[in-house]
């Protein structure tokens, strides 16, 4: 039994199965999907888990309440991975009112056919559990439209959704004081960067409706229970939200023969000697492009780089750009580079897709090469990456 403080436990589950969350994200790590069960005069669980664990998880709520029923569930995310166990548990306890807004209900309606015993709230609504007092807070589009956030303000406790979540499976602690959180950090940037990232104004408008509240625990629905950290995380959304960046540069290409990188070496040698102390490089046809979004999102500088394919865009920096583009990220600077065998497309449909859909501040002059590497080429390179350390240096 995990207790989280006083009368509420945490019942959720950890999946260390699925290769990709959502179907797209890699999880070396695993996820949890986080319920939490507040056991007072009326029972009330918050949020459920993903279908293929409901046995663990009702095994996890017996342990707390026995045979007693749960008279409330509140239902913060209709995402299947937290409204996945509704309709199971509903039949386990028929007796059991749903707790959700007008959008949840409409949600709940169309995947999973539940229509009734609902207790529709207004943001603000309180409900009352016996010693615990809820309150429903709506924090739309953090990360769907239904989306709210409930505080115990008993307990001083919030359950978060989606929000302040990470990547990877809790191994045994649950509460942060509990783990050694090392590992979390870049997994909070990139679960928030892919997931939640394109939000920046609603997650900002959340953390407006709860500067102010006090708080003892953060409970999202993936991750650690935040209790030491809560500043952190915190601190962390807000910055991320607000699209801060740090000083440092990812460079990220595309390459068939190795031509393409030389010139993405001669780029981040220029900047490292320019003064540019963080620079991470990827070959975007091995590192999945959840990693590198987390790094745009850590770092203000961005050159990517890739071959001319198919009188195109190589195809793997195609789906990062477009990556890029669908999160909505601001206040960033942008260079490129491209190669060619015969026909010179890359830069200009680089170029393209900045002007159409990034629309990040352009730096340097833009390194097209024929074939292979040259002296001249080599110098465009250096200018390229040399321009970016100034910008950087300007910026910060
Ligand atoms: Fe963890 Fe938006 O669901």
């Amino acid at each position: 039994m995990k207790k989280i403080v006083d009368n509420i436990f945490y019942v959720g589950v950890n999946d260390r199965n699925k290769n990709l969350f959502e179907g797209l994200w890699p999880l070396p790590n695993g996820v949890s999907y986080n319920s939490y069960l507040i056991d007072d005069e009326q029972v009330c669980l918050i949020d459920t888990v993903e279908i293929d664990f409901f046995a663990q998880f009702l095994e996890n709520v017996r342990e707390v309440i026995g045979d007693r029923p749960i008279d409330y569930v509140v239902i913060n995310h209709m995402e299947p991975d937290h409204s996945g166990s509704l309709g199971l548990l509903k039949k386990f306890y028929p007796d059991v009112k749903f707790v959700g807004n007008k959008k949840t209900f409409g949600m709940m309606s169309g995947f999973y056919g539940l229509n009734a015993d609902t207790l529709e709230v207004k943001n603000g609504d309180h409900l009352n559990l016996g010693k615990t007092s809820l309150q429903f807070v709506f924090t739309p589009m953090v990360h769907w439209p239904e989306t709210m956030m409930t505080l115990d303000e008993t307990h001083r406790t919030l359950f978060a959704g989606d929000a302040f979540g990470c990547f990877g499976a809790l191994n045994g602690g649950i509460i942060d004081e509990q783990i050694n959180c090392d590992w979390a950090w870049l997994e909070m940037i990139r679960y928030y960067s892919n997931i939640v990232g394109k939000y920046g104004v609603p997650v900002q408008n959340a953390l407006k409706k709860l500067s102010g509240v006090e708080l003892d625990y953060i409970c999202s629905t993936h991750g650690p229970v935040w209790k030491q950290y809560i500043s952190k995380v915190v601190d962390l959304y807000d910055r991320m939200s607000r699209y801060e960046t740090e000083a440092g540069l990812v460079i990220c290409y595309g390459t068939m023969y190795g031509n393409t990188e030389r010139m993405a070496e001669e780029i981040a040698r220029a900047a490292s000697e320019a003064g540019v102390k963080n620079i991470v490089m990827y070959n975007v046809s091995k590192t999945h492009h959840s990693y590198i979004l987390r790094d745009i999102f850590r770092y203000k500088g961005l050159i990517v780089g890739a071959p001319t394919y198919n009188t195109g865009l190589y195809h793997e920096m195609e789906v990062l750009l477009s990556e890029i583009a669908g999160k909505d990220i601001k206040n960033h600077l942008i260079g490129w580079f491209g190669s060619h065998g015969w026909a010179s497309k890359a830069c200009c449909k680089i170029e393209e897709w900045n002007e159409t859909r990034l629309h990040f501040e352009v730096v340097g002059e833009p390194v097209d090469m024929k074939q292979a590497m040259s002296a001249d080429v080599k110098a465009q390179c250096a200018a390229l990456g040399k321009a970016m350390a100034e910008a950087l240096k300007i910026e910060n």
